[in-house]
């Protein structure tokens, strides 16, 4: 009877989380719900793990020799890794997130594949169509494992430049391929297609080791600044293993949640790999971002004008409608509530600000979004670039705020540029541009922008907190000098 209870409330509870997970989803996809979405996905992921301890009651005591045991170390790795993400989730600054996600993404992958070397140890699958499932599972989430392990050691520092040697590729195909065969050989012999040779649980170690070199070997030559793209598709291959694995477990919360996040990861990574006028494929095999720009300025020619913080402060002042364009550099720099701060004075003056943002902006999807509405930036003033692009031309004034490649026109003039292509913000288009960031620093890119050396702009040198705050005073100084 409790059993029967137990797998009542078990299949109910999956599905009401599975609702809860696409609807918490579908809120995520505007800024304005973004955190409820969070919290409602959140609620239907601690629904799922609670009920999945009644799962005990289901079974036998014959079929759970070691429940006791199993129990406890569930409570125990709940309890670490509940309290462990709370303290590191509250602590981290925004410009270390795609390293935290790309490690929370690692434990997706590495959980799923804990699953299915359960399974395959256990020799648990029922079919062929398990078997061969659970194995996908385990091969995509090692690999989704350990290459977000190094992703994450790339973005944190530990790793330092990526690395390459002649003929990787082809030692890269060939682990994969053992990979397969290795999973192949697996599934033909437990099929009794072939004699094993080996133990099978060793051909199930070299099966695991392997996929999890390969996830290695692929994400040691990508460079660090394609890293988002890298843990995006990694996202994906979680979500694909945790879907797989929910339909070993026949878990149907499990089974939804994976593909969720694996339709998520996919259509992101197209998402910025479109933004970025790049194939998936040239963000994993290319050697994008670490060439040098030809010559000093390649084709371009002139000499960047600076500009005091205190004249183009007080130039914004006096205009009657201003264009940001925030980047990474705005990020890095920790400048929202000064930038906020400033824009309230502006507004304050008549001035129509709005804020331009461009989908790759910043080194994350959605990081410009999150910095403003950190900062309290109401959301009918923040425009999308399809929405924006069309006002640079008969705007005054646009301020550039450590932002270089999403306003680089070469992107749309110079055919052999790495970005010729990427959609940009028409910034050089306004009839004045400021542009804040500390030097003759590159962006991401690694290539010189000409908007820098145009007639119509002009360079505010320094960090973009600093700046901010001495715009805020230049502006302040003008209302007590009226007073
Ligand atoms: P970037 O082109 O990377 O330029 C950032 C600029 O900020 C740099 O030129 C730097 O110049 C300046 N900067 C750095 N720290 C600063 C500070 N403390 N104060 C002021 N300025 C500072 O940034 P972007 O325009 O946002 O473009 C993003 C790039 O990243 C694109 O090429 C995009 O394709 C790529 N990307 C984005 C994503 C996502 S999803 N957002 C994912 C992968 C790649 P100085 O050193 O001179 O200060």
């Amino acid at each position: 009877m409790l059993a029967t209870i137990s797998q009542i409330a078990i299949g109910a509870t999956d599905l009401v989380a599975a609702f809860l997970f696409l609807f918490g989803l579908k809120r995520m996809s505007s800024p304005a719900t973004a955190a409820s979405g969070i919290r409602v996905a959140g609620v239907g992921m601690a629904a799922a793990v609670l009920v999945s301890f009644l799962y005990v009651f289901t079974l036998n005591d014959a079929a759970a020799p070691h429940l006791p045991v199993n129990l406890g170390l569930a409570l125990l790795a709940l309890g670490i890794g509940g309290v462990g993400a709370w303290f590191v989730g509250r602590k981290v600054a925004m410009t270390a997130m795609p390293q935290m996600v790309a490690i929370y993404n690692g434990m997706g992958g590495g959980a799923a594949a804990g699953i299915a070397a359960v399974e395959l140890f256990g020799n648990r699958a029922q079919g062929t169509t398990q078997l061969v499932v659970t194995l996908l599972g385990a091969l995509i989430g090692a690999v989704s494992m350990s290459g977000s392990v190094i992703a994450w050691a790339k973005l944190q520092g530990v790793l330092g430049k990526p690395l390459r040697f002649s003929g990787q590729r082809i030692l890269n195909g060939l682990v994969f391929l053992v990979a397969v065969a290795v999973g192949g050989w697996i599934a033909l012999a437990a099929m009794g297609g072939a004699a094993p040779v080996l133990p099978v649980a060793t051909w199930i170690t070299i099966f695991l080791g392997v996929a999890l070199l390969f996830g290695i070997l692929m994400t040691l030559p990508i460079g660090g600044a394609d890293m988002p793209v890298v843990i995006s598709i990694y996202n994906a291959l979680t979500g694909l293993a945790v879907g797989f694995e929910g339909y070993v477990l026949g878990n149907p919360a499990l089974m939804i949640a994976g593909m969720v996040v694996g339709a998520a990861g996919l259509l992101l990574t197209l998402l910025m790999a479109t933004a970025m006028n790049r194939s998936v494929a040239n963000v994993l095999f290319s050697n994008f971002g670490t060439a040098p720009a030809k010559g000093k300025h390649g084709a371009i020619t002139g000499t960047e004008r600076e500009t005091q913080a205190s004249d183009a402060a007080i130039k914004m002042r006096y205009a009657s409608s201003v264009i940001i364009v925030p980047g990474y550099g705005l990020a890095a720099a920790q400048g929202q509530q000064k930038l906020y701060e400033f824009v309230k004075l502006l507004l304050a003056a008549k001035v129509n600000v709005r804020f331009a943002i461009h989908p790759v902006a910043g080194r994350m999807p959605g990081q410009m979004d999150v910095l403003l509405a950190e900062a309290g930036v109401p959301y009918d003033m923040i425009f999308q670039l399809d929405t924006i692009n069309p006002d640079f031309a008969t705007t005054d004034i646009v301020l550039v705020i450590g932002a270089n490649d999403v306003v680089n026109p070469a992107a749309r003039t110079d055919k052999s540029s790495p970005i010729f292509g990427m959609p940009i913000l028409d910034a050089d288009k306004a009839k004045q541009v400021y542009v804040i960031k500390r030097g003759q620093g590159k962006g991401y890119s690694g290539i010189v922008n000409a908007l820098f050396y145009a007639p119509n702009c002009n360079m505010v040198y320094g960090d973009a907190q600093a700046v901010l705050v001495k715009m805020i005073e230049a502006v302040r100084g003008l209302g007590a000098a009226a007073a």
